[in-house]
């Protein structure tokens, strides 16, 4: 059952005893957290009527500690918390940091056949001319570290298919040194993304599946094709669309997965975006002040055509 349709009745019949300060929106698109982890503050603000589910992050190595090992507790028990309070849980595969001091792998993958499984990822503004490591992306172009990364959504899909409402695998967007021993190419990049993302939609029967997408390299304003034909083939195979950035009407977006998102919304499973730390601090160029919750709400519905808005829990509207 893809729950999806029963959304804005659940939030209209809750909306009865809003308090004031918690007004119904005109909006159909449905309200969920989006946080790292799944603690006080998030399992606080998931009690608000207008909030629907919470999307936490669950890296690969603390879902596979030892090879074929899985330990799903973390997310049977954020599921339990979700649950006890009527509300549901999106998990987001998090194969990729943000931090040099954080390798988001599995310790058996550092073996030449998995190309050490991960390579630094730059997080800089010039990362073609200055490259300086930010944090580890996992070696998805690799086939053997696939394998292993599928196996690993299977045993998840196994356990959680139905009860999880939506997977998700990060965004497309990669910022890695093309010429090292990796094999690093944008072509296998792009082709071992599609790849995991046909697996996962073949494995998981009822929860959504979702690939967020928003540049992809070497595909800049759909360059190789690689946008239109991302879209093409997640429509294709079942697969869910999304983005880590609601920024209404941003340039940079709008060149690359925006339109796309927009033409897309009735051809794939289910559509979502997230507005993340960055997003609240972006400007609106018309106002020059944040977005305000209206806004985020209304693009996303209106322009990307999403169905589910992920809150970062700093989003200023949730602590009134
Ligand atoms: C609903 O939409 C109307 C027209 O766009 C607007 O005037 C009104 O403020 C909105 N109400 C809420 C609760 O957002
Ligand atoms: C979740 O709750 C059920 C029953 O309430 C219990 O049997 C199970 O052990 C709990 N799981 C976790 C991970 O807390
Ligand atoms: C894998 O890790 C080893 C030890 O840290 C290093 O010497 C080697 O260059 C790495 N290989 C790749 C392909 O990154
Ligand atoms: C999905 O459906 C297929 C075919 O009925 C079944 O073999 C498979 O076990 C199901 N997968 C899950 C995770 O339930
Ligand atoms: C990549 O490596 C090859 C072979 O060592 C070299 O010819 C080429 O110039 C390098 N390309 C870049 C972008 O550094």
């Amino acid at each position: 059952m893809k729950l999806g349709a029963s959304l804005p009745l659940l939030a209209s019949l809750l909306s009865i005893s809003i308090p004031a300060q918690a007004k119904p929106s005109n909006h159909s698109i449905a309200q969920w957290l989006y946080t790292s982890d799944i603690d006080d503050e998030a399992l606080t603000l998931l009690k608000r009527p207008e909030i629907q589910g919470v999307q936490s992050l669950y890296t690969w190595k603390s879902l596979e500690p030892q090879r074929d090992q899985y330990d799903f507790s973390a997310i049977a028990n954020d599921l339990n918390r979700t649950r006890s309070q009527g509300k549901h849980l999106w998990v987001q595969i998090q194969d990729r940091s943000f931090s040099t001091a954080y390798n988001p792998v599995p310790n058996y993958l550092h073996k030449p056949i998995y190309n050490n499984g991960s390579v630094p990822q730059c997080d800089g503004d010039d990362c073609g001319n200055n490259f300086v490591p930010g944090g580890w992306a996992t070696c998805q172009w690799n086939p053997h570290v696939r394998e292993r990364f599928q196996r690993l959504l299977k045993a998840l899909a196994i356990a959680f298919d139905d009860k999880v409402y939506g997977f998700n695998l990060p965004e497309t967007s990669i910022e890695v040194e093309s010429n090292t021993t990796s094999g690093y190419t944008c072509q296998k990049y792009f082709e071992g993304t599609l790849d995991n993302a046909a697996y996962a939609a073949s494995v998981f029967n009822r929860s959504y599946v979702v690939q967020y997408v928003n540049f992809w390299p070497c595909g800049w304003a759909n360059e190789n094709n690689y946008m239109s034909d991302s879209f093409e083939f997640f429509a294709a195979n079942g697969v869910g669309v999304g983005g880590p950035d609601d920024i209404p009407y941003k340039k940079t977006m709008e060149n690359n997965a925006y339109p796309y998102m927009s033409k897309y919304r009735n051809k794939v499973p289910i559509n979502v975006v997230a507005v993340q730390e960055p997003d609240l601090a972006a400007t609106n160029p018309k106002t020059n002040k944040p977005f305000t919750k209206d806004e985020f709400l209304d693009f996303a519905e209106k322009q990307l055509g999403s169905q589910i808005l992920f809150w970062a829990l700093s989003a200023p509207w949730l602590h009134q």
